[in-house]
């Protein structure tokens, strides 16, 4: 699957159509109320594009695992109303997914108006991939846009079985996606250098290993650091580790060779906390009860050596604990690297985004990733179904 390769919105005809577009509207919600429009923001390119060109547009989203199930805690409705708002233009809300109300409202649709579609996941056959599902999806519109990176990688019937249906082309946010991350894995401007940080090995060995044929550097810090030093002999106290990924994690250091760089010191603390006491130690010098939560200043400024002149910069996972203040000096130190080295640079996973957010660096890093699993898995060299569903140019 060449992802380079897929129809956008500008090659297929719009005009006068009914388009279903599938964004990820799966936002973070605290009490009902959006923490983070972000995913929100990020499909306004491709709606307000389709709604220029006079399409009448029909959303729909999943939000959360309501796992078939009407759960009104899962309701797109807050999505609505903050959609509403980024467009100073009403977006109506449909109050199921594909009974008489979403029927009824498509069908009076007019161009540039916008209709939302409840929760998909609202209906048992999303997850399942289901064809009468995909079905009932493609009779409500005449072209079918997937913008939902962030869910690129589930073979859902909006997502991807809907697709068997309808003319099927990416929106804006998805080729942006594609073409970063695509763009860095596949022709990168050299030294690539990838970061991966974050608590488990297991939850990354794919990405690892794709990347390890691709990089030429791979800095790893954060939790997951702990097994591969440990695995070397080293002594890693109380540190997040796991035992049962050693044998991986020696295979993976001697593939990569020089081209792997583990933390040299680290902050250690005997108490899991924000405030607990803390100090620096030597890479071989964690006592039996103390823990990392955080890579130490001589690793920071080892990290930032290894970014200073990378042309290509891919960041994924938090250096250490970075939500405590005290243990976020890592990732800080990392994501000032990033913004120093002047590289084509890509951030994915939440922790990460979160802390360039936080610093304010959003507009001086080249792309921040809506896609948590979804970049991971494009990351491990998989075919995401959402996205080889849709039609070549
Ligand atoms: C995400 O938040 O990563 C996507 O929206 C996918 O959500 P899911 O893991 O529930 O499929």
């Amino acid at each position: 699957m060449n992802v380079l390769n897929k129809k956008s919105v500008e090659d297929i005809a719009v005009t006068g159509k009914k388009v279903l577009v599938r964004c990820d509207f799966n936002v973070p919600l605290d009490n009902g109320n959006i923490t983070s429009d972000q995913r929100i923001r990020a499909a306004l390119p491709t709606i307000n594009y389709l709604l220029e060109q006079g399409a009448a547009l029909i959303l729909c989203s999943h939000l959360g695992r309501p796992k078939g199930q009407v759960m009104p805690e899962f309701s797109l409705a807050p999505v609505a109303k903050r959609l509403g708002e980024l467009l100073s233009a009403p977006v109506v809300m449909a109050s199921d997914v594909i009974g008489e109300s979403a029927k009824c409202l498509a069908a009076s649709l007019k161009a540039g108006e916008v209709l939302l579609l409840e929760n998909v996941r609202f209906e048992a056959g999303e997850t399942k991939n289901c064809p009468e599902l995909s079905k009932q999806f493609a009779a409500l519109a005449d072209v079918f846009v997937n913008d939902a990176f962030g869910s690129a990688h589930r073979a859902h019937s909006s997502t991807t079985g809907v697709a068997n249906y309808l003319p099927a082309v990416c929106g804006y946010l998805m080729q942006k996606e594609l073409e970063y991350i695509g763009g860095a894995l596949g022709n990168p401007q050299r030294p690539l250098v990838a970061i991966l940080g974050g608590a488990k090995v297991s939850d990354k060995i794919g990405v690892i290993e794709n990347l390890l044929g691709k990089v030429d550097t791979l800095i790893v810090g954060g939790g997951m650091a702990y097994t591969f030093l440990a695995a070397k002999g080293n002594k890693v106290g109380m540190s997040l580790q796991e035992k049962d990924k050693y044998d991986l994690a020696l295979e993976l250091m001697a593939k990569a060779g020089d081209k792997l760089k583990l933390p040299v010191d680290h902050v250690v603390t005997q108490e899991f906390g924000p405030d607990g006491f803390n100090k620096v130690v030597a890479r071989n010098e964690i006592e039996e009860s103390w823990e990392s939560l955080d890579i130490g200043p001589a690793t920071r400024e080892r990290f930032a050596k290894e970014l200073q002149g990378a042309g290509t910069v891919i960041w994924n996972g938090p250096m250490g604990v970075a939500e405590w203040d005290a243990y976020a000096q890592g990732t800080i130190a990392v994501a000032n690297a990033i913004v120093e080295s002047g590289a084509l640079s890509i951030i994915g996973g939440g922790d990460s985004a979160a802390a360039i957010k936080k610093l304010g660096y959003s507009d001086k890093v080249s792309h921040v990733s809506t896609g948590g699993g979804a970049s991971l898995e494009f990351m491990e060299g998989k075919e995401l179904p959402g996205i080889a569903c849709l039609n070549d140019k």
